[in-house]
């Protein structure tokens, strides 16, 4: 077992203080969600579930994306079943905002006085970098159960990366100067999780405030792309319903899907 890996009693400390009942842990997986996803479909879950792999060989972004992750990254699935978060169906479309907003307070604490912010509709930045990405799947045979994959870049570094990606991603460690312990901040993670989903059911105004504390897009100009439109505008902040407000030359335009290609 190599000094990275995260040790069995570990992942008993995972099991006794979270609310996952079941971890299915790997040394390599093609990809946490589909491995989760896999496992949906042969009805074989006990929920919550935690799929974690130490290194994916094939993970997967949003769209046609691929997730580049290397050693030293956090990758991991959760199942849920929707008895366990009872949501009403119009708020299932916010639960990768909500992750990313879990995401983002355990971060904060791990890390006091860094800058993580949520960046609509599904990342975590630190500073002006990627430092978190977030993929919410529904089975495709069984609507009950719901995927978040969820990749931090923990103690892998972007120093060596191409300058592209070095721009744009970075990870806990190339901004700490230290190795994280990966435990404490899967553990973090998973209980700011569960509180972010516990308000999306019972107190969604609360959630609405904690969204706009953390959105990093709030008063700058934003390009919006959904499919061939564009959008230009300043961004008013992410309302209740998850809609990203921009507000426009021809008025006020409220997003429910789409890339932000730029922001300033
Ligand atoms: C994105 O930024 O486009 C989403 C990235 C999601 C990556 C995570 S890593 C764990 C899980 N397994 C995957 O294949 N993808 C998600």
């Amino acid at each position: 077992m190599s000094n990275r890996s995260i040790h069995p009693d570990s992942l008993k400390r995972i099991s006794d203080e979270s609310f996952v009942a079941k971890i299915d842990y790997h040394v390599e997986l093609s990809s946490t969600n589909d491995r989760a996803l896999e496992l949906v479909e042969q009805g074989n879950v006990q929920s919550p579930l935690l799929v974690i792999a130490e290194s994916q060989t094939a993970g997967r972004g949003r769209g046609n994306n691929q997730w580049w992750s290397a050693d030293g990254a956090l990758t991991f699935s959760l199942v849920l079943h929707a008895d366990h978060v009872d949501l009403p169906p119009e708020r299932r479309p916010q639960i990768s905002l909500t992750a990313g907003l879990g995401v983002c307070e355990a971060l904060a604490e791990i890390m006091p006085g860094h800058n993580f912010s949520l960046k609509w509709p599904n990342d975590v930045y630190l500073g002006r970098k990627k430092v978190c990405g977030i993929l919410v799947e529904v089975p495709p045979r069984d609507e009950q159960h719901f995927v978040v994959g969820i990749g931090i870049n923990v103690n892998n570094s972007f120093n060596n990366a191409p300058a592209d990606l070095r721009s744009t991603a970075t990870s806990l460690f190339d901004e700490a100067g230290e190795e994280c312990d990966r435990v404490e901040i899967l553990l973090r993670v998973l209980q700011r999780l569960a509180e972010a989903l516990d308000l999306l059911t019972n107190d969604p105004g609360e959630l609405t405030k904690a969204f706009s504390r953390r959105c990093l897009l709030s008063g700058r100009t934003v390009h919006l792309q959904a499919g061939a439109n564009a959008t230009i505008g300043r961004c008013l902040g992410i309302a209740g319903d998850g809609a990203l407000l921009i507000e426009t030359d021809s008025g006020l335009r409220r997003a429910f899907g789409g890339v932000i290609a730029r922001f300033e």
